[in-house]
């Protein structure tokens, strides 16, 4: 058995001074205090907190853009992931047009498989909508995906209107959750073509060829398909004032609708885009970062209840030789950014530390709410007896900065170079398996897939 002892847990209904004890990778007894027997491990976390093991809910790694594979795979990524303090990420499987999705779905568990220091799921990414996907759904929910996603934007990717409108009446009776890439592609290559004939070939054209309102747009019309096939729906990586409108204007009509955004949304802003030479490539990602007045109504957003998860959209390419694939045309720059190891350094610095939230808050945003949307509750988000020994504990009092030549994260760059964190995880149990302490690999394969 393995005791952590003298920690403040964060448990669903507040923080509570006391001792958590473990064995056989699930959770057997949190009280005041527990007495360590002969042979059994001691985490010391005095003046630390203990949260339930963070998710990140949205991750791509060893993806294939077309023109080149992220520079994550499950190995790098996952390992960088346990450093920060998550323990279960959900990354995307995607299904080839022309191909299956058993068969996207075999690909991403031979990727992942036997390399993971934190735990893993999918959701699976529909790409080809026809009459064979839909056979093969409930297959998809026998092997634990219960959730999906589907993109308005990139032409290898997206799906009509139509397309979707069927895609979420037929998740309905399985009750699976659509996670959708809010953006209008097709206004997206009209305006990409309008910068560079205006012989903007740089960085900045990015956020130029994708306003708010190509996001807000993709949302309304998402929220009325979604309306007509009297389904709930998932907006994932909100980036935007104009797009929170819409998801208020449907919420407040009755609609069921989740809401995600990221890291860089809440910390960054679209100045980024005008950096030196090609610096701004770090910063391409879709949707772009916004104006300093969206990052702020997304924060209040965050702080008010109305986003439900707090995911990073983990996409990295390197600077030196893969976002320089569009050296002379932005639009071939790859799009993401990394973020996978410092979410919650970023979240507990910039608004737990800050005093804007609560630590319980914090869990509820990047571990139970995830958690429950996707199918892992309650054996995951959240410290009980009987739930997995996924844990994070979090020393509030470490100060360290965000380097790039300190991460794990298998990129060249980090886009919170120099960022002042306060509070780091200081040891990341995973399956009660120790996955990485101070920041540091503990180098465990401890990664279970979480058939959910
Ligand atoms: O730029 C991004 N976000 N790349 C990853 C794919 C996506 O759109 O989520
Ligand atoms: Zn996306
Ligand atoms: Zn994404």
């Amino acid at each position: 058995m393995t005791i952590i002892q003298h920690g403040t847990l964060v448990l669903p209904d507040g923080l509570m001074q006391g001792d958590i004890a473990f064995e056989n990778g699930v959770i057997t007894r949190i009280a005041p205090a527990i007495e360590a027997g002969a042979g059994d491990a001691v985490c010391e976390a005095a003046g630390c907190l203990v949260f339930p093991g963070f998710i990140d809910a949205h991750t791509h790694l060893d993806m294939d853009s077309g023109t080149t594979v992220t520079a994550d795979d499950f190995a790098s990524g996952s390992r960088a992931a346990a450093c920060g303090g998550t323990t279960t990420l959900v990354d995307f499987a995607t299904q080839e047009r022309g191909g299956t999705l058993r068969d996207a779905l075999d690909a991403w568990h031979r990727k992942a498989e036997g390399k993971c220091a934190c735990n893993y799921a999918f959701h699976m990414a529909v790409t080809d909508w026809n009459e064979q996907t839909r056979a093969e759904l409930p297959q998809m929910f026998e092997r634990g995906v219960t959730s999906f996603k589907a993109y308005y934007a990139y032409d290898n990717l997206r799906l009509d209107d139509a397309q979707m409108y069927d895609l979420l009446s037929a998740l309905r009776p399985f009750g699976g959750v659509l996670g959708v890439h809010c953006e209008n592609g097709t206004l997206v290559n009209r305006l990409q073509r309008e910068q560079l004939e205006k012989g903007v070939i740089g960085p900045a054209g990015h956020p130029a060829s994708r306003p708010p309102v190509v996001e807000a747009e993709a949302i309304r019309r998402l929220c009325a398909v979604a309306k007509l096939a009297d389904s709930p729906v998932h907006i994932v990586h909100l980036s935007s004032a104009e797009g929170l409108e819409e998801v208020r204007r449907a919420r407040a009509a009755g609609q069921k609708v989740w809401a995600e955004t990221c890291p860089q949304y809440l910390l960054l802003d679209e100045s980024r885009y005008h950096l030196e030479g090609f610096e701004g490539a770090k910063y391409v990602m879709s949707p772009p970062l916004r104006s300093p007045a969206d990052r702020e109504a997304l924060r209040a957003a965050v702080l008010d209840g109305e986003i439900d998860t707090i995911s990073t959209d983990h996409c990295s390419y390197r600077f030196s030789d893969q976002k320089t694939l569009g050296r002379d045309d932005f639009t071939k720059i790859p799009n993401g950014a990394p973020g996978i190891e410092h979410r919650p350094a970023l979240i507990y610095t910039s608004f737990v530390a800050s005093g804007l939230m609560t630590a319980a808050q914090m869990s509820r945003l990047l571990s139970e709410n995830p958690a429950k949307l996707f199918g892992m509750w309650p054996r995951k988000g959240q410290l009980a007896q009987g739930a997995d020994a996924d844990m994070t504990v979090w020393d509030p009092r470490a100060r360290w900065v965000i380097r790039a030549e300190a991460q794990h994260q298998n990129v060249d760059y980090t886009p919170y170079e120099g960022f002042e964190a306060a509070g780091r995880a200081r040891a990341v149990y995973v399956g009660g398996q120790l996955a990485a302490k101070d920041g540091e690999p503990s180098g465990a394969s401890a990664g279970r897939y979480v058939k959910r």
